[in-house]
């Protein structure tokens, strides 16, 4: 069964068990300046799960689009991917462990038909904060699974949270049995050895967890559940890999086609770092020094590296791309409409390595002999380090070189001097997210606001081809990209910033509505307006001046906000410009 085909018979599924399908998020999540990608499904859903009402109702279900860089050097191996599609059912205080269970079920044994034999479960052990979970057994006894199929595990396995705070609780793991030998009598699910491989994890969050460790319980009882789509596909088709699918097997096959080295592990790079870097592009990232777009910029240059180390003309890149969005395409349309976007990002990131990979190399190599001669075999962090600064190397590429080389490099010396130097660098910060907009505070929320105010402040004073392509709220200051072909003038921007000034001191009253998307539009709310939304949304309204559609949250009245100032207005890309802005109080 193909990707898609499991994608659709999910929601179809799902649909008829009176869930709302809403769209795939953003990859790169919009106002949340706690994370650097979307790496869940529950993720944008974040303010529902702790009791906000979702304007599409208690049961949803979607596909969401994901990333997950914690791994990045693990990809060339027959499992690790940084982009992946999670599908996944919420229930918003609805229903909760046996419905949960009972539809997973009926879902992999009736409409996958996978074999209830081949399906082993684990529920939480139990410990001083939450109870064995002998509920969610039960019901797994019941719906099929014998006694020795079902397994139970402390927090370290049967516990899910995002980070370190925020919604969470114990969960409920399905594995599927790949019919390998065991590796050993103890073999379960709980094994490495890949005997056993998770498809799904039903969460049932329940609780959150403070900064200080505690646990409390949440108001509402939840079900989140994720099921990674392109494993799925890939055991549903027999295959070893998820490169052996659909997927990826036209890139995988042109990249042998075209190399004059013979190294799968770097025709997986390739072709992973590819359709990674592709979404990303597609979601509205570029390549830079911080955050995403450091992300992005190192598997742009890790792909290009292993394009060499393969022996394939980098002027292939061009038709590599089009050939994954070929392939892709009817999965994200929105890689087809951006194919021209992506193509020229990808290149120029491409030009920019080029002209520094030799000269980086050769420096390599110098550093190399020299420590050969020296007997040692660990590159000291300060050299990863001017590779990464003056040549552009991201650390895992020199670290591959090193390997080559029989060498490792210090890591943790070079993850010191990274910190150092860019201490606005939120690389990893995926990691430590905390819990989306839900975690906003008053001055990140205040910037929300604002960002309406100045939208609509902008189409007044230039005209209405002023469209938001773009908006990043941290608690220091707003950033809006907005399409206009020219420089603003002073005086534009004087009016811009008074019209919003004189709207924060008439202290409007900010109101929310729930109506559908249609409804929307016709009220002559502004928004996006891209398929993002689903059929129901949010409208925020700032008394007489802005009608917007938006997720929230906006504080309730504007007279608190403080003066806005407009602190800078640039170029951001070709007929796009972006302006920086903050509040004083
Ligand atoms: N949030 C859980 C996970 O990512 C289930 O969706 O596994």
């Amino acid at each position: 069964m193909k990707a898609i085909e499991i994608r659709n018979k999910y929601l179809n599924f799902f649909k008829k068990h009176n869930h709302k399908i809403i769209p795939s998020a953003p990859l790169i999540p919009e106002n949340d300046p706690s994370v650097l990608f979307t790496t869940a499904g529950m993720q944008p859903l974040v303010p529902y799960l702790l009791g906000e009402k979702h304007p599409e109702g208690k049961r949803l279900a979607d596909y969401q689009k994901c990333l997950r860089t914690v791994d990045i050097e693990e990809v060339g191996d027959n499992r690790h991917l940084t982009y992946f599609e999670m599908l996944g059912n919420w229930s918003l205080g609805d229903y909760f462990k046996e419905e949960s269970i009972q539809m997973s079920f009926d879902f992999l044994t009736k409409e996958l038909q996978i074999p209830v034999e081949k399906l082993s479960v684990t529920c939480f052990a139990g410990d001083k904060d939450c109870e064995k979970d002998e509920v969610s057994a039960n019901v797994w006894k019941k719906v099929g699974i014998p006694e020795d199929h079902i397994y139970y595990y402390g927090k370290e396995d049967n516990w899910w949270i995002a980070g370190e705070e925020g919604p969470c609780g114990p969960d409920t793991e399905i594995f599927y049995d790949t019919g390998k030998p065991a590796c050993s009598d103890n073999c379960q699910p709980s094994c490495d050895c890949g005997k056993y491989v998770e498809i799904w994890n039903n969460v049932f969050m329940e609780f959150f967890k403070e900064k200080d460790g505690t646990y409390r319980k949440l108001e509402q009882k939840n079900v989140d559940t994720g099921l990674g789509l392109e494993r799925m596909a890939m055991l549903l088709q027999g295959k070893e890999t998820p490169f052996d699918t659909e997927l990826f097997k036209p890139v995988m096959d042109k990249l042998e086609e075209l190399q004059k080295v013979d190294d799968i592990q770097s025709r997986r790079i390739v072709a992973e770092h590819l359709r990674s870097s592709m979404m990303i592009i597609s979601d509205g990232g570029r390549p830079s020094n911080i955050d995403r777009g450091y992300v992005l910029r190192r598997l742009i240059r890790r792909m290009i590296r292993h394009l060499n180390k393969l022996q394939i003309d980098l002027s292939e890149l061009t038709n590599l791309i089009k050939l994954d969005i070929e392939t892709l395409k009817e999965m994200y349309k929105e890689l087809e409409q951006n194919q021209e976007t992506i193509i020229s990002v990808i290149l120029e990131e491409k030009e920019k390595f080029v002209k520094t990979l030799i000269t980086g190399e050769r420096e390599f190599e110098k550093e190399v002999t020299k420590l050969k001669k020296e007997n040692k075999k660990q590159i000291e962090g300060k050299i990863v380090f001017k590779l990464y600064d003056t040549y552009g190397f991201p650390p895992e590429v020199t670290k591959e070189l090193a390997e080559e080389n029989g060498m490792t490099i210090d890591k943790k010396e070079f993850d010191e001097l990274f910190k150092k130097h860019q201490e606005k660098s939120r690389q990893g910060s995926e990691q430590k997210f905390k819990g989306g907009l839900a975690d906003q505070n008053e001055k990140t929320i205040s910037y929300h606001t604002a960002t309406h105010l100045l939208h609509q402040a902008l189409r007044q004073v230039l005209g209405e081809h002023v469209k938001q392509c773009g908006s990043n709220i941290t608690e220091e200051r707003l950033r809006f990209d907005f399409t206009h072909p020219q420089k603003m003038t002073k005086e534009e921007l004087q009016k811009v910033e008074d019209l919003v000034n004189e709207q924060i001191k008439r202290d409007l009253k900010v109101t929310c509505e729930e109506m559908s998307y249609e409804d929307a539009k016709k009220s002559g709310a502004i928004g996006l307006f891209t398929d993002k939304y689903g059929d129901r949304v949010k409208v925020y309204t700032i008394g007489d001046f802005s009608k917007e559609i938006c997720g929230g949250p906006h504080v309730t009245h504007t007279g608190d906000m403080g003066t806005f100032k407009i602190k800078k207005e640039e170029s951001s890309s070709s007929g796009v410009r972006r302006i920086k802005a903050v509040l004083i109080k």
